[in-house]
């Protein structure tokens, strides 16, 4: 999302927060002490202590301020998937123009910008062949036009529609390269005017009705997609993050408007020529976005679906675990401050036959939030409408609105409101569950909710990641929990901001991922205007990590270019190739690129316009990727 801590929603300003800093206060020496607690039992030692792990057989690199990614001795990274090049839909391949001079039907087919999660599914099985599925978080209108937002237009409101959303292309490797095959049947671009079916409890509730859709069953577009997630029967989820800025706001906002954030106008302008994102005149909108989207990247013809089942947030992702008896656990965080953290549990159990026979899977469960207890233990709250205090006495009409309004929801539940929850990972080997809490500047600070047990730090500039073990099976509803690690810089001044990683250093966990071997991967978000500088002088730029949960030793894997964000990792079948986006390289501090100079800050990755990209990272001698 857009990196500048100010401008980074915070809409949780309910008295039950304020509140609970109060209480926060008679509860800190507790805290503390289990904090202490959690981490000695992890075994977590200073960073000078590092042995190494059977799980990370790679050296590390050091921090970097070269634009460029750097991978470990032994290992390749080969861009593919830039911003900008064709998908590969037959008959209709536009190619890119080192200007950004193509035109918004061009860049409909064409892969968007500001590359986020990704998913890699096989061709029968294969590892040489296969679809990738990514998101296109949000753009940098400096970029994307010659001449930026000058000349406004409804032509540059539709190219930049069409730089959000979702692809699909077909990948292969050929002569030990990977390559975009084109054209391919797979083909296919998902973007803010394309119908997605609305399904699940809140599909035609009077709250999602506009004048376009009466019916209230069927949207135009996906928006802010962010983290990824694939479900065991062979369809990609997508988080619709922070969707809000994207719509004008009336001159007044009722409560509901003002808990969802509306308002937070970051500049998209698009209102000016597509009245819908104008709430003034379409209030119902906004309510049409936030939900976890699921794709069949198998069928091109197939309508893409929102779940409302799974509820309404500014969800980073989605990521499913499985059940003993075969259903679907689906947990989301809530990237923005002082929000939360969701599971869905479907009632049923996945039946075999892949995406056709699951078609309505995600629309029957139970959505939980989290409360995180000063003991080490936690509690699913259930969002379930009757069951107090989600009564129409308490302004909850019916599950539709829960859903709708699963904030208020959370909040009437008095779940813990946590520092900008983002990606979560699950090992099902171990049954460990990890979610990154990549930052919260005001957790602590007057006016605002304290410190507690799972956010034990005041204005936690670095973030932490957070780990729990459910009791029973992935669908219960009590958990214990520790603080994994405290992300941060040793040579810090600032006691709040020196970490305890046990390894390498590093700020602002962001992306999460176990793969088939167990190891953690933890990718960073440092905001541009933080980056290199203060707190995070020595950390360089943007980077991934290699986590052995078992010791908590963390190695440095990769480093991006400057401005980049590292996000989505994913990997063949066979181990051997993963693939990783690199995020809005060049991003300029606070503010979109002047197109007057668009490669100021960063010509990654072929010398000229910046642009996102996939890498494709390899062993040299084609071993597994980390061992
Ligand atoms: Fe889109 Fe929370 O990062
Ligand atoms: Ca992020
Ligand atoms: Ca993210």
């Amino acid at each position: 999302m857009p990196k500048d801590y100010e401008r980074m929603e915070w809409s949780n300003r309910s008295e039950r927060a304020d509140l609970r800093s109060l209480c926060d206060l008679s509860r800190r020496r507790v805290l503390q002490g289990s904090t202490v607690a959690a981490l000695v039992s992890l075994g977590l030692a200073p960073a000078s202590a590092v042995s190494s792990s059977p799980l990370l057989g790679f050296r590390g690199v050091p921090p970097s301020t070269a634009d460029a990614v750097v991978v470990p001795e032994g290992y390749v990274a080969q861009v593919i998937a830039r911003w900008g090049e064709p998908v590969g839909l037959v008959g209709n391949m536009p190619p890119w123009r080192p200007d950004a001079s193509h035109s918004a039907d061009d860049q409909a087919a064409q892969l968007g910008m500001h590359h986020d999660g990704l998913h890699f599914f096989p061709l029968d099985g294969r590892s040489d062949r296969g679809l990738l599925v990514m998101n296109h978080e949000y753009t940098d209108e400096g970029l994307l036009h010659p001449d930026g937002m000058a000349n406004w237009s409804a032509e540059k409101v539709r190219k930049s529609q069409a730089a959000h959303g979702i692809s699909v292309v077909e990948v292969a490797m050929r002569d030990g390269r990977w390559q975009l095959v084109r054209p391919s049947r797979y083909a296919r671009r998902l973007t803010v005017v394309s119908p997605f079916t609305l399904r699940g409890p809140a599909a035609g509730h009077p709250m999602m009705r506009t004048a376009a859709d009466p019916a209230g069953l069927t949207v135009r577009g996906t928006l802010n997609n962010c983290a990824a997630g694939l479900t065991p029967w062979g369809t990609y989820l997508s988080g619709e993050e922070n969707f809000i800025g994207y719509f004008a706001a009336p001159e007044r906002l009722d409560a509901h408007q003002r808990r969802w954030g509306l308002g937070a106008n970051w500049g998209y302008r698009w209102h000016e020529f597509d009245e819908r994102f104008d709430a003034a005149r379409h209030p119902h909108e906004p309510n049409r976005f936030g939900w976890i989207v699921e794709v069949d990247p198998f069928d091109p013809q197939s309508t893409p679906v929102k779940r409302t089942a799974l509820g309404r947030a500014a969800h980073e992702g989605a990521t499913v675990a499985v059940t003993r008896d075969g259903r679907a656990v689906v947990y989301s965080g809530e990237d923005a401050r002082f929000e939360y953290l969701y599971k869905f549990v479907s009632r049923d159990a996945i039946r075999p036959g892949g995406a056709k026979a699951n078609a309505e899977l995600l629309d029957h469960g139970i959505l939980y939030v989290a409360r995180f207890d000063a003991d080490g233990r936690g509690r699913w709250l259930p969002l379930v409408h009757g069951r107090a205090p989600l009564t129409p006495a308490h302004g909850f009409a019916d599950q539709g609105q829960v859903l709708i309004q699963a904030r208020q929801a959370s909040d009437a539940l008095q779940a813990t409101p946590m520092d900008r929850p983002e990606w979560v990972a699950v090992n099902p080997a171990t049954r460990e569950v990890f979610c990154s809490l990549t930052n919260n500047t005001r957790r602590g600070t007057e006016g605002h909710p304290g410190v507690d047990a799972a956010h034990p730090r005041a204005r936690n500039s670095m973030g932490h990641i957070i780990r729990w073990r459910e009791e029973g099976d992935f669908d219960g509803e009590t958990f214990t929990w520790d603080v994994f690690l405290l992300a941060g810089d040793p040579a810090n001044a600032r006691a709040e901001a020196q970490g305890n990683l046990r390894g390498d250093a590093f700020a602002n966990p962001d992306g999460l991922w176990v793969d088939a071997r167990g190891v953690l991967w933890i990718q960073t978000d440092m905001s541009a205007s933080v980056m290199g500088r203060g707190e995070f002088a020595r950390l360089g730029h943007n980077q991934m990590l290699a986590c052995d949960p078992a010791t908590g030793e963390v190695r440095r894997f990769l480093t991006g270019p400057r401005g980049a964000e590292i996000t989505g990792a994913t990997m063949t079948p066979d181990g051997t190739t993963m693939f990783v986006n690199i995020q809005h390289p060049g991003e300029p501090e606070n503010d979109r690129t002047d197109p007057a100079e668009p490669t100021k800050h960063s010509r990654w990755p072929d010398g000229g316009r910046p642009r996102s990209a996939t890498v494709a990272v390899r062993r040299r001698d084609g071993g597994l990727v980390g061992a």
